[in-house]
């Protein structure tokens, strides 16, 4: 079992990595933002609250999301493991969080935190295109898909996500700092934070991923 979180500002490559690590270990990736953007699209009561917001580059509130993760977890897919990708997001997202894992007998693995310099975080969503139904994301430079504009796992047309204009990348990274970036050292403070160096090809990064990982295994199971 491998339960890791993905943590880092928008445009770290967490659903990038997540969705590398899930295909390699056969675990889901539990993407808030997926679900989210789903639901949207499926126009569902959650997907109208969280529609606006999402365009604005803030953060939806924490009981919609809690409760997502929460259904999330019950899967059956999930009893294997998860990959968090967006979640947890705020301190009050991180102490329900743990009263979940805690009333399911679950721990976390490690936090993993790409660290990416704001000015790369920027150039990768201006160029990021996303794909509407397996939301993979792509970009023309470092992970572009096999025939322009069209996703390589389902044939969709690629689109430019409302919320990775401009002035919504600024407000996003503006969140991130504000709310989540004080969980490095919630996280830390457990022993489970291990910082990555996000910058480099996705392989190089996926590649620094699996050596915090083989440790997980020199040092014993966390999860038995
Ligand atoms: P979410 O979908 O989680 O967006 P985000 O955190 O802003 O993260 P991104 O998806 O933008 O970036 P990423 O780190 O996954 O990077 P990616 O791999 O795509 O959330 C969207 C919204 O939903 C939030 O703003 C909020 O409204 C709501 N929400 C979601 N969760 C919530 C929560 N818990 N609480 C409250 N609200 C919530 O990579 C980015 C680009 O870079 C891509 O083009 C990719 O191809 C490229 N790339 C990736 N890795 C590399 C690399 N190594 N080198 C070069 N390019 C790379």
């Amino acid at each position: 079992m491998l339960n890791l979180i993905f943590l880092g500002p928008p445009g770290a490559g967490k659903g990038t990595q997540a969705h590398r690590l899930a295909a390699r270990f056969n675990i889901p990736q539990l993407s808030t933002g997926d679900i989210l953007r789903k639901a949207v699209a499926d126009g569902t009561p959650l997907g109208k609250q969280a529609k606006g917001l999402m365009d604005a580059g803030k953060l939806v509130p924490d009981e919609l999301v809690n409760g997502i993760v929460e259904e999330a977890l019950q899967d059956k897919a999930a009893q294997r493991g998860f990959l968090l990708d967006g979640f947890p997001r705020t301190v009050a997202q991180a102490t329900a969080f743990d009263e979940m894992l805690a009333r399911l007998g679950r721990r976390i693995d490690f936090v993993i935190c790409l660290q990416v310099p704001v000015e790369t975080l920027v150039a990768r969503l201006s160029g990021r295109a996303t794909c509407p139904v397996c939301q993979t994301p792509y970009h023309p430079l470092s992970n572009p898909p096999k025939r322009p504009g069209i996703c390589d796992n389902d044939g969709a047309a690629l689109i430019v996500r409302p919320d990775d204009a401009p002035d919504r990348v600024r407000q996003r990274l503006a969140e991130f700092e504000n709310k989540t970036a004080v969980l490095s050292g919630y996280y830390k403070a457990r022993g489970l934070l291990r910082g990555v160096d996000g910058v480099g090809s996705p392989d190089e990064v996926e590649g620094r991923i699996l050596a915090v990982l083989r440790d997980r295994v020199t040092q014993g199971p966390a999860n038995p």
